[in-house]
């Protein structure tokens, strides 16, 4: 019987401007299609095919395999102090550029629907920000996060560490139904 064994994502290289264009668009697709399976999963529960729903979730985490190695591929995965810093780089900005720019066009285009999800991306990245900095802080003195629990709301993703709110600050929904981490 065989040994078990597991391998390791590919490494990175950097030959060829073309491919690492490639690369980097099959990166986005594929990180979009495993949000889209988890979506469709949650779907596919409602309506009452959990089976259907077990398939996408395992479809989505193959998907996310397949993004990590693209990303390693491209050199994006570095120690925690360099992934926390890439991290702090894409939530700002997000912050200060992406979401603020999306919304004055929804905003000019009467889309309020696009301007509240734009709101719960950007409220919950600051948070994520702010958390990102104070991790690099300790990971830079080797000092690791404490064990607090990390809550999540589900609709709008606001993210904070120790207890969940009563109602969440930016959507209400309210603390049962926020996923501990
Ligand atoms: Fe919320």
């Amino acid at each position: 019987m065989a040994e078990p064994f597991k391998n390791t994502p590919p490494a990175p290289e950097a030959k060829g401007e073309m491919t690492a264009q490639n690369i980097a668009a099959a990166l986005a697709g594929e990180s979009q299609a495993s949000q889209k399976y988890l979506a469709f999963a949650a779907a596919a529960d409602d309506e009452g095919f959990p089976n259907v729903a077990r398939f996408f979730r395992a479809a989505a985490y193959s998907e996310s395999n397949h993004a990590r190695n693209h990303l390693s591929v491209l050199g994006g995965i570095g120690t925690t102090a360099e992934n926390l810093k890439a991290a702090f780089g894409g939530e700002s900005f997000e912050i200060t550029e992406m979401y603020p720019a999306y919304d004055a066009v929804a905003k000019l285009q009467g889309n309020e629907s696009a301007r509240l999800s734009v709101r719960y991306a950007l409220q919950a990245e600051k948070q994520h920000r702010a958390i990102y900095d104070d991790l690099l802080k300790g990971v830079e003195g080797s000092k690791d996060m404490g064990g607090e629990a990390v809550w999540v709301c589900p609709i709008c993703g606001y993210t904070t560490i120790g207890t969940a709110p009563d109602y969440c600050p930016e959507c209400a929904t309210t603390k049962e139904y926020f996923k501990e981490f």
